[in-house]
């Protein structure tokens, strides 16, 4: 081949690497297909949340953002909700757990996606955005602060009752209590706001929707793999399920539930005492409509015992350390908990959904690779 026509060679190789489809969706069977459209479209539609007057409400989430990284609601005027829920790092501290005006026994969530939940807190202590935007100002560990403190800000201070101003009104009369709710529902309109961005896998997963030959196109091939362990032989769709990566509800993953000291964090069992004695429920006069039936039906059973709420997997490489007390340092660690997961932990005497996958360090390394491309680049 003389000198030129082994460049001109070259160059078409070069070229064809360029326009490669990226790793082959051809393969997928039919099933695999329904499993992996299943976790979409992204962003899912939304609609305001009806116990929650000021929901979707642009001028509620301006207070509401100014409430957020003001940090005159908590009794030392020192903590503020940014304080665990820092912007720059997805909304969560990075913390294995809270450290508020005492150390909590939790890890903080990200608040990316919090509007879609129907129970909130690892334990579902909350079963409303606003309720549970409202327990952290009351916390005495927390931000440890009162309605009062909260109404006299929104009275006072001349920003935030200019904000507070320009809300519908309320038609009862504003006494402190019904400040401080008017301040955790600002609160929520504003977290309803912050929804996670698009990713590799939604580009993949809308082209596989729409018939896509080249619908794999530069999602990468160890990814892939993941992905059909993840729908398949993993397991992981079963609560890991629906376009949020999560089906909202409460199970066992043999994840420890003792603290120090002899105490346990009861989860699910303790949340539902917690949410059965608070007055900001959806069955409380502080509600302003919706769907209350979920909350009425609530029944504590023996089970609920240190369950809890099946996280989002949405933008899950942002916010380490993982699990409800932050004790599972990477996403690697995590996956290899799931594959040497021990039996003798799983506690629920329900039925059991995780087994040890024993997966090979190469099919580990794929899942991680997966769950990678479910954060934005
Ligand atoms: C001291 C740290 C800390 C502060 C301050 C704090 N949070 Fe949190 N937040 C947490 C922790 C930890 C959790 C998990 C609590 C649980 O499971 O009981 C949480 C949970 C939440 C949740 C539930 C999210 C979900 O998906 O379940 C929301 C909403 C929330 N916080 C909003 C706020 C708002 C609004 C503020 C300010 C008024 C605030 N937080 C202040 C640490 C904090
Ligand atoms: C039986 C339901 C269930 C199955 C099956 C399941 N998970 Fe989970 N997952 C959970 C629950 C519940 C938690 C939180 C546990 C806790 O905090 O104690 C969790 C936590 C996680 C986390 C940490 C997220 C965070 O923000 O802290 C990741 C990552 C994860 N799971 C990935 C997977 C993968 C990958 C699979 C499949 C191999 C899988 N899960 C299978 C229920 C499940």
């Amino acid at each position: 081949m003389s000198i030129a026509r082994r460049r001109l060679a070259a160059a078409l190789g070069a070229l064809v690497l360029l326009l490669l489809p990226g790793p082959a969706t051809a393969d997928l069977s039919p099933e695999e297909r329904t499993r992996i459209l299943r976790h979409g479209p992204w962003p899912p539609p939304w609609r305001p949340d009806g116990g929650n007057r000021l929901s979707g409400d642009p001028a509620a989430a301006a207070l509401g953002r100014a409430l957020f990284f003001e940090p005159r609601l908590s009794a030392d005027g020192a903590v503020s909700c940014a304080t665990c829920h820092r912007p720059e790092l997805a909304w969560t501290d990075g913390r294995t757990r809270s450290v508020g005006l005492a150390p909590m026994d939790r890890n903080a969530p990200s608040l990316l996606d919090a509007r879609g939940r129907r129970w909130l807190g690892w334990d579902g202590a909350s079963d409303s955005l606003w309720a549970a935007s409202l327990r952290p100002i009351l916390e005495p560990g927390e931000m440890g602060g009162t309605p009062g403190r909260v109404a006299a800000l929104l009275r006072e201070d001349e920003h935030l009752s200019a904000l507070h101003r320009a809300l519908p009104a309320r038609a009862a009369p504003e006494d402190e209590t019904g400040l401080a709710v008017d301040a955790a529902k600002a609160l929520a309109a504003f977290q309803e706001t912050l929804v996670s961005r698009r990713t590799r896998f939604d580009r993949l997963r809308d082209g596989l929707a729409a018939g896509r030959p080249d619908a794999a196109a530069g999602y990468p091939a160890d990814a892939l793999r993941g992905l059909r362990l993840f729908v398949g032989r993993g397991n992981c769709s079963l609560c890991h399920a629906g376009a949020a990566f999560s089906h909202g509800e409460f199970e066992d993953v043999g994840v420890g539930y003792f603290l120090e000291r002899g105490r346990v964090d009861p989860g699910r069992i303790g949340g539902i005492d917690r949410l059965r004695a608070s007055p900001f429920t959806r069955l409380g006069r502080w509600n302003d409509g919706g769907d209350a039936r979920p909350t009425r039906h609530l029944v504590a059973r023996h089970r609920d015992f240190g369950l809890f709420r099946v996280p989002s997997l949405r933008g899950v490489a942002a916010t380490a350390p993982y699990m409800h007390d932050g004790r599972i340092p990477t996403l690697e660690a995590v996956v290899r908990h799931y594959s040497e997961i021990d039996e003798e932990r799983l506690h629920a005497d329900g039925s059991r959904l995780v087994r040890p996958l024993r997966l090979s360090a190469g099919e580990q390394a794929d899942l991680v690779a997966f769950l990678r491309t479910l954060t934005p680049e």
